[in-house]
């Protein structure tokens, strides 16, 4: 099964509403290992609008899974990188008005500003993915620039406003994880994932981690964290016990 890393920017959301001390990321983070999570997501805006750097640095040290921080390719977020040291940096395109992550990174079309910033995270033992649209040409270019991960964007997968358009939004999000995985790419998933649509995602053996945050904190306000990360553990899980069903009956 995927690994699930837990994107926690919505608990820092809430608390900067008030520019309080709480509710506090670092507790959320403890309470979704707790409950299983394989890994951490933070996303450290240049806005600084919910995760800030001190809660990088403290998630830094207590995270005892895996720590994920998708920042934008800056020299400021590139310099945080090789200071704080986390397992894994995704790097995701950033625009100051959005409301969230918009699209994928075009690699196609910076590639030359991306390559150094892969080389220079790499060397300093930051592994790196990027977060893409899942189309082949941005792939194939992840690959060329030696990238040694991907995130595919699913966000056209969770917002199809019809089952059509959902198959098609999936085929291609296959599509793209099975080229990644051709070319010897990790692949990972995530945007706009929900207890609801994730079981498809969840049966794709060419993913190896899903990144996982607003359906997760929207539950976890009512219910708590640690049932909230046990629940989408158990929707991921269900679908692939249902899909290895499936391959074993043909
Ligand atoms: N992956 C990336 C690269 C993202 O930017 C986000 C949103 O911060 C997520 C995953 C999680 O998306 P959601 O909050 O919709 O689950």
């Amino acid at each position: 099964m995927a690994r699930l890393g837990v994107n926690i920017d919505h608990v820092a959301t809430l608390r900067q509403v008030r520019r309080a001390n709480e509710p506090d990321p670092v507790h959320a983070a403890m309470a979704a290992e707790l409950a299983g999570a394989h890994g951490i997501t933070v996303h450290l805006r240049g806005d600084r609008r919910h995760i800030q750097d001190r809660d990088v640095e403290i998630l830094r040290q207590v995270v005892k899974t895996r720590l994920n921080v998708e920042m934008a390719a800056t020299q400021e977020m590139v310099k945080m990188a090789l200071t704080i040291k986390p397992d894994q940096v995704t790097l995701v395109p950033e625009r100051r008005e959005e409301v969230t992550t918009e699209g994928g990174l075009d690699v196609v079309l910076n590639s030359v500003q991306l390559k150094p910033v892969v080389r220079t995270l790499g060397e300093g033992g930051v592994r790196v993915s990027l977060f893409i649209d899942p189309d082949l040409q941005q792939v194939k270019e992840a690959h060329k620039i030696s990238a040694p991960a991907v995130e595919i964007n699913t966000a056209s997968y969770a917002e199809a406003a019809n089952d059509r358009a959902r198959d098609e939004a999936l085929r291609k999000v296959t599509d793209a994880a099975r080229l990644g995985r051709k070319l010897g790419l990790a692949v990972h998933a995530g945007h706009g994932l929900t207890y609801q649509n994730v079981g498809s995602l969840a049966a794709l053996p060419e993913l190896s981690e899903l990144n996982i945050g607003h359906s997760i904190v929207s539950r976890a306000v009512l219910v708590g964290m640690e049932r909230a990360v046990r629940a989408m553990l158990e929707a991921m899980n269900r679908w692939v016990t249902t899909a290895l069903d499936a391959r074993e009956l043909h």
